[in-house]
């Protein structure tokens, strides 16, 4: 039969100021959702540097951060949860390497960027990082628990 997976590994995903300001965000949460992904969080925010820098930690220190961090702090960002089997490492793959001209056509940043520092998009590395970020950038009540109603067609 076509029974819903039952596991219920999360990622997040973060369209940077670049995508928000192109207007890409339509474009990647499609991409998400065509895949058979489910959103069960989504808010659009202009984070402080607070917020950035913590989200950045493991960048703390290097030469490109303080740019980084002015990066993701200029304008709007749009935080989202998705939900589904083995999101976090396809998701990556869907994503695409960091340097834009670095990754594969069909890549959200081949298919929309050329610049390292203005790559579009975020998304969680590992399991583990995906929880940390997930709990930093949302409360638990901001998360949607709910099941489709084609919830036979998600995979
Ligand atoms: P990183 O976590 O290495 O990449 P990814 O986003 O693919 O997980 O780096 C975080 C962001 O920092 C990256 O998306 C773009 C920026 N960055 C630079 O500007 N210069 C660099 O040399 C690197 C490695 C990253
Ligand atoms: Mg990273």
């Amino acid at each position: 039969g076509f029974a819903a997976s039952a596991v219920t590994e999360r990622s997040f995903i973060m369209v940077k100021p670049d995508g928000v300001h192109r207007g890409l965000v339509g474009d990647i949460i499609k991409r998400f959702e065509q895949r058979g992904y489910k959103l069960v969080g989504c808010k659009v925010l202009v984070p402080s540097r607070e917020l950035a820098a913590k989200h950045y930690a493991e960048h703390d220190g290097k030469p490109f951060f303080p740019k980084l961090v002015d990066f993701l702090t200029s304008g709007a960002v749009v935080a989202l949860v998705f939900e589904g089997k083995d999101v976090v490492k396809t998701g990556r793959t869907m994503i695409g390497a960091t340097n834009p001209l670095a990754s594969p056509p069909g890549t959200i940043r081949a298919d929309f960027g050329i610049d390292m520092g203005r790559n579009i998009i975020h998304g969680s590395d590992s399991v583990e990082s995906a929880m940390r970020e997930i709990a930093l950038w949302f409360r638990a009540d901001e998360l949607a628990d709910y099941t489709p109603v084609a919830t036979a067609w998600i995979y």
